[in-house]
């Protein structure tokens, strides 16, 4: 081979290397393809029936009491972001969960250990300009309602522009009860299981045992898309426990 055809050759190679290496990042997911959407579970029947009288960030702090709620304070936070990556700003996001003792702000949602009344129970949060929503509560406990256990969780729903965009749930990784939740065994893909169970980490630096979960969003419709019109975001009444 004279050098002519050696360098025509190595151009070559390059180009396909080159050729490789775009496709590569193309398909690495995240990077520019397409997100998964966060699949939607059920809303469940314990959605409050009654609105707390204070509908913050912080469930642990219910209005000026001086008594905070009981359990593991965890601050759950994440993004919520487009198919293709952009984050959604002023999403309208609710999440709602049960008490240290497994009860809901819902009278058909509670256990007889009774309730917690320092805790919040529900709340919503408008994300920023990045997409973040943070919210404040405790780790939620396993509850049974009927013959029916279900791992712990937090219901998160998410809505724009009066639209519920996305009703779900997530869960806590390696928990014991993950195996056996019917709401999470009825999302058949483990791709998509996987984006609504996140680690529930102690928080770095932490003396009182406070735990972070970070559950990022990817929302699959547009308020275009969405038929449903949004539920909690009218000045809410009075709450009677
Ligand atoms: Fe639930």
């Amino acid at each position: 081979m004279n050098i002519e055809n050696w360098n025509a050759g190595l151009s070559r190679r390059r180009s396909l290397q080159l050729a490789a290496f775009s496709s590569a990042m193309w398909s690495v997911p995240g990077v520019f393809a397409e997100q998964l959407a966060t699949p939607s579970t059920t809303e469940g029947p314990f959605y409050p029936d009654q609105l707390p009288v204070d509908t913050d960030n912080d469930l642990l702090i219910l209005n000026d009491s001086l008594t905070p709620a009981v359990g593991q304070v965890t601050w759950l936070s994440g993004i919520v972001r487009t198919l293709s990556g952009q984050p959604v700003r002023n999403a309208f996001v609710e999440i709602w969960q049960v008490d240290n003792r497994g009860s809901y702000l819902h009278k058909g949602g509670r256990t007889d250990r009774g309730i917690d009344a320092g805790f919040q129970g529900y709340g919503r949060f408008l994300t920023d300009s990045s997409g973040k929503y943070t919210f404040r509560t405790i780790r939620p406990v396993r509850y049974q309602a009927g013959n029916t256990v279900r791992a712990p969780h937090i219901h998160v729903a998410v809505s724009q522009n009066g639209r519920r965009l996305l009703t779900t749930q997530v869960l806590i990784a390696d928990d014991p009860d993950n195996d056996a939740d019917g709401v999470l065994k009825a999302i058949r893909d483990p791709r998509l299981q996987e984006l609504i169970v996140v680690p529930f980490r102690p928080l770095p630096g932490s003396r009182l045992g406070e735990l972070t979960a970070q559950f990022d969003i990817t929302l699959g419709m547009t308020p275009a898309d969405a038929d449903a019109d949004v539920r909690g975001g009218i000045s809410p009444p009075a709450r009677r426990r």
